[in-house]
């Protein structure tokens, strides 16, 4: 980002953290391009002391120096802060949210103007830089806009651009994701565990397994239905294995699984718009 450029976070908690990290890492921006705010006091003094960057006690004065200002607090969080802001909030610079359910909409209707802003959900792998994010850009963000949002989240791992409609979908699927391959790697741990492996030793096991095949899947480039066909030998091993797997239904239970998540953030959004 361009030397002069500010960009601003209102709220540091977790996520604001994290994309705060992995800017820095990433050398995208050097810590006095980062002003940030939380009304959580000791949170932000710890931050700025950790990254080296500015604290700004008043979330207005914050975003009329900045541009991008990214919007990292709680859902229930954001009609206060942007109703509070709403003076020093126009179309002049770009707003990125990161509060999952809250539509572009929502937004403008709580800071009653139409504003620059773009809608992401990323998931909690932006703590190791690993996150999957969606960017849903709303009517006014240019193509600049657009770039530069993807250009802060893959500081953190990768982007991809989608419409706002496919959000809940996102959420179902990205965003809840995280803990379907954790409960994956604790169900095939156990499966060690009963064979008599200790749990550390199938856990391992189990994770090196993960790591090492999206590694695989990601260099190759090849589908991931070429690779597993690869690796199943006529009458083998992983033949039994697989034989399993589909007799138990785990293709149709993780579409059924993503489905449901998804159908749970349209009713949440729906809740919110009541
Ligand atoms: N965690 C995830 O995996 C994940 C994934 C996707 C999207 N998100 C979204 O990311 C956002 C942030 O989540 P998080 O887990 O980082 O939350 P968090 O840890 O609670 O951080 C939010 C911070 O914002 C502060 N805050 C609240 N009101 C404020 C205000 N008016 N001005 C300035 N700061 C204010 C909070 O302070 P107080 O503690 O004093 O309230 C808190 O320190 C949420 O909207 C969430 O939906 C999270």
């Amino acid at each position: 980002m361009k030397k002069k450029k500010k960009i601003g976070f209102i709220g540091t908690g977790h996520m604001g953290e994290a994309l705060i990290a992995g800017l820095l890492k990433a050398k995208f921006v050097t810590p006095d391009q980062i002003l940030a705010s939380d009304s959580d006091r000791e949170r932000l003094l710890f931050i700025q002391k950790k990254y080296g960057i500015t604290k700004v006690s008043d979330n207005n004065r914050l975003s009329f120096q900045c541009d991008p200002l990214l919007l990292c607090v709680k859902p229930q969080s954001m009609k206060e802060v942007i109703e509070e802001m709403a003076d020093s909030l126009d179309a002049s610079r770009l707003l990125i949210s990161i509060a999952a359910g809250v539509p572009l909409y929502a937004i403008d209707s709580y800071a009653r103007k139409q504003l620059r802003l773009i809608r992401v959900m990323p998931n909690i792998n932006v703590l190791v830089q690993e996150g999957a994010t969606a960017i849903a850009p709303g009517n006014l963000a240019t193509d600049k806009d657009i770039k530069l949002a993807k250009a802060i989240f893959d500081c953190v791992g990768r982007s991809i651009t989608i419409h706002e409609f496919l959000m809940d979908a996102v959420t179902g699927l990205s965003g809840s994701g995280p803990a379907y391959v954790f409960l994956i790697i604790e169900a095939l741990t156990e499966a060690g565990v009963h064979l008599g492996m200790t749990r550390l030793q199938a856990l391992t096991l189990v994770t090196q397994t993960v790591m090492g095949s999206v590694k695989l899947l990601s260099s190759s480039g090849e589908h991931p239905a070429l690779l597993r066909e690869k690796v199943t030998s006529p009458g083998g091993t992983t033949a039994a294995g697989l034989y399993k797997l589909e007799q138990g239904g785990l293709r149709k239970i993780l579409i059924d699984a993503v489905i449901a998540a998804t159908q749970k953030s349209k009713e949440l959004g729906d809740k919110m718009k009541q």
